[in-house]
């Protein structure tokens, strides 16, 4: 077989990773993509050693929340490749976020193109197929200069770093594994700011009810609509899902981040399951009328609800078999066991 690219150290035995133990952590790898845009053009500064950034103290990511991140996986496939998930999208959803914080787009080609490079060249870190874990990418995108005034950067650096990383939520998925939730007053968004866009501030915004929904013993906070509190809006870093019935619902709401596995799960459940699908505003109160809850990321993948309490309002939901449809026909696609009828599936060039 011939040698990737970018292999660093001989074979992937070498490195010491019991890959099926790992959690949701973050682990250093050798490299990281990087481009920056000055003078009005991105230029490309390739693979770089070394987890530290060295940027201006008054860079706008630091003080005034210009920054956007993305989320995604690059797993090996069953037959002997490695893939990444629907990087296009994610360059997208990037680029929505940049418009929105007035800062320059990234080419989508230099998105996907980073993916490639970085990825080969962390190759001996992406988990071995059937292992249960996957290689994280997280791009992300800083506005930088000399700055004191509230404006937006002329500077800017998009990287992208990964990191090996088992499941999100402890236990991953399973028929036994329903995680509980807590329904919080809290708002991670403004009914017309941020929270349709990846920017880190919306997180920040997460840090009290996640901790406290945690501190309680639940696995995340449930946002409600940030206009009413009357609406489910999205579970932590997770999209919220349900089955009324035959049907397969999802809160329509602007304050949600469309999530690039709810568009997939959406997508399979209609075209290759033949599954009714509903993009609607979901009343807190139908969780009484609701019998399969889930909640959806590339982390999270499906997660599905056990139980959702708001105060003394205990709601609890059995185990639908119709998740282990969705989960194993998204994972198929994703690791190569199945077919790839839309085209998600992104080879990288090793
Ligand atoms: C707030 C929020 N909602 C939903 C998601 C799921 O989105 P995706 O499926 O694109 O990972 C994420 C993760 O990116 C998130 O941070």
């Amino acid at each position: 077989m011939d040698k990737p690219r970018y292999y660093f150290t001989g074979d992937s035995e070498k490195v010491d990773l019991d890959f099926s133990k790992l959690d949701f952590s973050y682990i250093a790898c050798p490299y990281r993509f990087e481009a920056v845009y000055e003078y009005g053009v991105w230029r490309v500064r390739g693979l770089l050693e070394g987890s530290s950034m060295e940027i201006p103290e008054g860079s706008q990511c630091l003080h005034y929340g210009q920054q956007l991140f993305e989320g995604m996986k690059a797993q090996a496939g069953a037959d002997g490749e490695v893939y990444a998930f629907r990087p296009h999208d994610n360059a997208r959803r990037m680029n929505a976020g940049a418009r929105y914080l007035r800062g320059p787009e990234l080419p989508e080609a230099l998105f996907v193109r980073g993916i490639e490079e970085v990825v080969a060249a962390n190759l001996p870190f992406v988990p071995p197929f059937g292992s249960g874990a996957a290689l994280y990418l997280r791009p992300f995108y800083i506005g930088i200069g000399d700055n004191v005034g509230v404006k937006p950067a002329s500077r800017f650096v998009f990287r992208i770093f990964v990191t090996p990383v088992g499941p999100y939520f402890k236990g991953g998925f399973g028929a036994d594994q329903g995680k509980a939730f807590m329904v919080t007053r809290f708002d991670r968004a403004a009914p017309h700011g941020s929270g349709h866009v990846k920017a880190g501030g919306n997180y920040a915004c997460s840090f009290w009810p996640g901790v406290e929904a945690k501190t309680k013993g639940f696995a995340e906070a449930l946002y409600l609509d940030p206009a009413e509190h009357r609406y489910i809006d999205e579970i932590g870093a997770a999209n919220f899902l349900a089955f009324r019935d035959r049907t397969l619902i999802t809160p329509d709401s602007t304050s949600v981040l469309p999530s690039i596995t709810r568009e997939s799960l959406l997508q399979i459940a209609a075209e290759i399951f033949g599954w009714p699908t509903e993009r609607r505003k979901i009343p807190l109160e139908e969780l009484d009328e609701i019998r399969a809850a889930a909640c959806c990321g590339t982390a999270a993948v499906i997660t599905w609800i056990r139980q959702i309490a708001d105060g003394d309002r205990v709601w609890e939901f059995p185990f639908d078999e119709r998740w282990q449809r969705l989960y194993d026909e998204l994972v198929g696609i994703e690791t190569a066991t199945a077919a790839d009828p839309f085209g998600w599936r992104h080879r990288i060039p090793v």
